[in-house]
């Protein structure tokens, strides 16, 4: 018996030689266990977004102004850290500030639609108005340090519902990201910013109305196409500042006593 397993065992091993050297997997795979296949989309490490002076025609430079040094629309701090963090060291992600008419904030807004030519005194105006409502408007802009200017702006407020049971919606409006640094995500970081604002505020759904050609960019922002838009215009004067609403008082008549 004995001699007849020593034969077998010599008859296989220049077998297992050949097979080895040549990479024949029933052999080689005892040795060397296949190894787990890592495709290059798993190992790429995101960078982080960046714009330089080239990008924004711009040649000045300005000194950056800390948070700290700003008055802001709301506390930094509801902005996600997450989203922040995606952005390079020469971006900045904060709140609106008192003063960034002066950091091209309406130049970039008019990528969207007309703005007006407004007098530090009427934009500080327009500020107070949107502070006057508590938790109710956010609007972050993206700020390339280098200049110290707002390249990526975006707005959300908060709808405070009676159904849903006291739901709340955001809604997101006037988005926009200078032409010259467009199609570097800076969009869809101020949209990761609101929609992020929206769930921390409590909000049920964000929702906003677009055009067509803008479809794709908020699908891939992770918004879904929902029924319909529907405007009607008013012909009203154009008002350059937003003064608050005024309050009328209205007379009470009290019905006489039958
Ligand atoms: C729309 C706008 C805000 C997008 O910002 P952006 O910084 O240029 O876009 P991003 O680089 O963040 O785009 C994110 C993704 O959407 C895609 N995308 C952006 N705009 C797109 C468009 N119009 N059509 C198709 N895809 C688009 C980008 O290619 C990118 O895709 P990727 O992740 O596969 O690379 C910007 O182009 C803009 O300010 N446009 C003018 C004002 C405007 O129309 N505002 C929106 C009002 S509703």
């Amino acid at each position: 018996m004995i001699h007849v397993l020593i034969a077998l065992s010599l008859g296989f091993l220049p077998l297992f030689f050949v097979s080895h050297k040549l990479g024949f997997p029933w052999f080689s795979s005892i040795k060397n266990p296949p190894t787990p296949t890592i495709s290059t989309h798993e190992l790429s490490i995101p960078t982080p977004d960046t714009v330089d002076l080239e990008d924004l025609n711009i040649e000045e430079t300005m000194a950056f102004t800390p948070d700290a040094q700003l008055d802001l629309l709301f506390d930094p701090k509801i902005i996600p850290a997450d989203v922040k963090a995606k952005l390079g060291d020469d971006l900045h992600l904060r709140p609106l500030a008192r003063t960034d008419l002066q950091r091209n904030h309406l130049a970039v807004l008019s990528v969207l639609t007309s703005t007006p030519n407004l007098t530090p005194a009427q934009y500080s105006q327009a500020f107070d108005t949107l502070r006057s409502c508590p938790n109710t408007y956010y609007t972050v802009v993206i700020v390339a340090k280098a200049t110290d200017s707002i390249v990526g702006v975006g707005s959300i407020f908060m709808e405070q519902k009676f159904t849903r049971n006291l739901g709340r919606v955001g809604h997101i409006e006037d988005i926009a990201v200078d032409k010259n640094v467009q199609g570097r995500k800076l969009g869809l970081r101020v949209i990761e910013a609101l929609t992020g604002i929206s769930e921390s505020m409590g909000c049920y759904k964000t929702i906003l109305n677009c055009s067509d050609h803008n479809i794709p960019f908020y699908e891939k922002c992770g918004f879904e196409k929902k029924e319909n838009e529907m405007a009607r215009y008013h012909n009203i004067a154009a008002v350059v500042t937003a003064p608050p609403p005024p309050v009328v008082e209205v007379e009470r008549v009290v019905a006489p006593r039958l």
